[in-house]
């Protein structure tokens, strides 16, 4: 089956050019000034008035993930199928090694949760969860073999997922001999845990002091420590996930500016909710927002130790114009408010972490071009081709061009829809963090390798059409 999106303009991160694209089985083969292909035995798809961009990357999401006492509630069949009505060709999941567990085994077991079950094409990297010698062994040989390239760690949850300074000394180690990425969720747990018992030993156990015992400079000081231990380790490439704060964005940008391997993302969450707006809300209503790093406060955190005059926000979208921030994920993590959400009613801190929107990341963050916070061509670079770049996909992904996958999505720019339970929502959750927003721009037509996933509001896609990406090393290193 051959293809043709005609008519549309095609967006890179080096312009936006009038341009047809022919797509042979699942590749994009060519592309021609509007008209320069003929029509003829094509399937064609009338672009006229739209945007022509790469399919969305998502790198960051928990599809099926036991986590706080309960399991994230997308299966890969469900949250892949939602990605792609928000225009997400390919998703990079984060397969889970617990303290004592082995590495190779639980990614066979991410295997198999995937396996035959994605609409859309799909990666893995690894948490450690514990580090020791075998899984320091096993990383090499995920490297290696496995197409699992980044690694990523964590310096919060205490007694779950953590590794000591020491742990991560030596994971960092590991990776730069063999040359993977370093993905880091960088909060001070240890200082947090303590935070959170004083809290509730006082009372204050609503949803709200979830952000406020995780304060921002507990993000910048373990982002700090984590750049500082990525020095010593060889100059590991390092990827700090779910970057909240513009204190901690700082630390990012000083060793950028020194040339070094360091790289963050934020998610639309960051950019666009408040504390104050979303966990703020009176009741147990503010747990649908629960996640880690938090949602922060916009114009008055007392906590904040950044640029004077600035919310985290305003530091966020302008580091996302410097490239201090390279991606924009999501940190898929949903859980139904029923029963799950609720497993923390008294006791914030039982809330299980974690906020759904694999589906809106593309419209979201299109809605900052839409504001003048973003170029188009910079939203399709920190959704789509940076994203790919980073984590070895490209250029097979992330970009239009011939002999790339045709993962291509046309944007219809004139449409208003609303989010919500009530409208346009496909993941599994009983709620939508982003109820209400009304967004400018639409996904109109969803193709993934050749094969049209949605269409006229409608979802074609099949279950299992999803590949597994064996990913290769970065290619964004300076
Ligand atoms: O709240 C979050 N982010 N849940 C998922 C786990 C993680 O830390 O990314
Ligand atoms: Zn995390
Ligand atoms: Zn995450």
């Amino acid at each position: 089956m051959s293809t043709l999106i005609t008519n549309g303009k095609v967006v890179s991160t080096t312009g936006v050019i009038a341009q047809d694209v022919l797509i042979d089985g699942e590749t994009i083969t060519a592309l021609g000034a509007p008209g320069y292909f003929s029509e003829e035995g094509h399937q064609v798809i009338d672009a006229t008035g739209k945007y022509v961009i790469p399919g969305g990357i998502d790198v960051h999401t928990h599809m099926e993930m036991p986590f706080g006492g309960t399991v994230a509630s997308d299966t890969f069949e469900t949250g892949t199928r939602a990605a792609a009505w928000g225009g997400v060709t390919t998703i990079v999941d984060m397969a889970v090694q617990n303290t004592g567990g082995n590495v190779q085994d639980q990614l066979a077991a991410w295997h198999d949760k995937a396996r035959g079950k994605c609409a859309i094409d799909y990666g893995f990297h690894q948490i450690i969860g514990g580090v020791d010698e075998q899984s320091l062994k096993d990383m090499q040989y995920l490297v290696q073999n496995e197409g699992v390239t980044s690694f990523k760690l964590f310096m919060a949850y205490p007694g779950v997922l953590y590794s000591d300074d020491g742990q991560i000394l030596r994971a960092m180690q590991t990776a730069a001999e063999c040359g993977a990425m370093i993905m880091m969720h960088a909060e001070n747990g240890i200082a947090i845990d303590v935070l959170i018992q004083q809290a509730v030993a006082r009372g204050d156990t609503d949803p709200k002091f979830h952000s406020y015992t995780r304060p921002s400079p507990l993000e910048a000081e373990a982002t700090h420590r984590a750049i500082v231990l990525s020095h010593v380790a060889g100059n590991v490439p390092l990827y700090i996930v779910h970057m909240s704060a513009g204190d901690a964005l700082n630390e990012v940008a000083a060793a950028r500016h020194h040339g070094r391997n360091v790289f963050a993302e934020t998610c639309p969450q960051y950019l666009w909710l408040t504390l104050e707006e979303t966990l703020g809300k009176p009741g147990f209503e503010g747990a649908k927002w629960v996640c880690s790093t938090p949602v922060r406060s916009k114009d008055h955190d007392p906590d904040y130790i950044g640029q004077m005059g600035h919310g985290h926000q305003a530091d966020l979208w302008k580091g996302l114009r410097m490239n201090e921030l390279a991606v924009v994920s999501t940190d898929h993590c949903p859980f139904c408010f029923k029963d799950q959400k609720e497993m923390g009613l008294g006791n914030f801190a039982k809330i299980p972490n974690g906020i759904g929107g694999v589906e809106h990341r593309m419209e979201l963050i299109y809605q900052g071009v839409v504001a003048g916070e973003l170029s188009l061509e910079r939203w399709v670079e920190t959704c789509s081709t940076t994203p790919a770049r980073m984590f070895g996909m490209y250029p097979k992904k992330g970009v239009i061009a011939p002999g790339s996958d045709a993962d291509v999505v046309v944007w219809d720019p004139n449409t208003t829809t609303t989010i919500g339970i009530h409208g346009k929502h496909h993941m599994n959750m009983d709620h939508s963090a982003w109820e209400g927003w009304v967004i400018d721009g639409k996904v109109d037509t969803v193709l993934s390798r050749g094969t049209v996933l949605i269409r006229n509001d409608q979802y074609l896609g099949t279950t299992g059409h999803g590949q597994f990406v064996r990913r290769g090393l970065s290619q964004y290193l300076v």
